[in-house]
């Protein structure tokens, strides 16, 4: 039960990081700029899909909060949402970064890093906002939860998409 209310205070990192991908705009974040010859974030990072996926978490964790109130107090809901949903993403514009310097391109897979680099990025804004709920809420416990959960809901999400036949590769 404890840990299913993990999944629940994460959720709205989740649907950010979902919703990018439905978002997906056309202007790149790094505005198609290069560092040392290699995109700085690459074409899969943009300013919509940033703006779209932070406001589509924040909105799902205030309609999570009016059925069950758990994201905060006052104020507190704001930075808290803020920094969940907007962690998620600037987690995975970080994971892009470092994708990029090590020379993967746009959309090549980088195994477990592709996985739970929205949840770090997440943990650590929330960390960074709004301290106090989040070390009354990410339990050690929780979060390492979350760390292992998430790239196993992933790998059997492919799995499935390998055997309904949707995909060629079950990875
Ligand atoms: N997306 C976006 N803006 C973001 C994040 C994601 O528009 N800030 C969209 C892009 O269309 C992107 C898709 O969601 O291609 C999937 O996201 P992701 O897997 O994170 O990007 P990749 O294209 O795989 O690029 P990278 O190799 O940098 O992870
Ligand atoms: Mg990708």
């Amino acid at each position: 039960m404890d840990l299913l209310y993990a999944i629940w205070l994460i959720f709205p990192a989740y649907v950010a990081n979902a919703s990018a991908v439905i978002f997906k705009g056309r202007i790149p974040i790094d505005f198609g700029k290069k560092w040392r010859g290699k995109p700085i974030l690459g074409a899969g990072k943009t300013w919509r899909g940033l703006l779209g996926g932070t406001m589509t978490g924040m909105l799902a964790g205030l309609i999570m909060n009016l059925f069950y109130p758990s994201f905060g107090n006052g104020m507190e809901i704001v930075f808290v949402l803020f920094s969940l949903s907007f962690g998620a993403l600037v987690g995975d514009m970080i994971k892009s970064f470092l994708k990029r310097r090590i020379g993967k391109e746009r959309g090549e897979k980088w195994i477990i890093a592709d996985q739970v680099d929205f949840l770090l990025g997440a943990f650590f804004l929330n960390f960074l906002m709004a301290r106090e709920w989040f070390l009354s809420n990410f339990t050690l416990q929780r979060v390492l939860f979350l760390l292992v959960l998430t790239p196993l809901i992933h790998l059997a999400t492919n799995l499935l998409a390998y055997v309904l036949k949707l995909k060629k590769v079950p990875w």
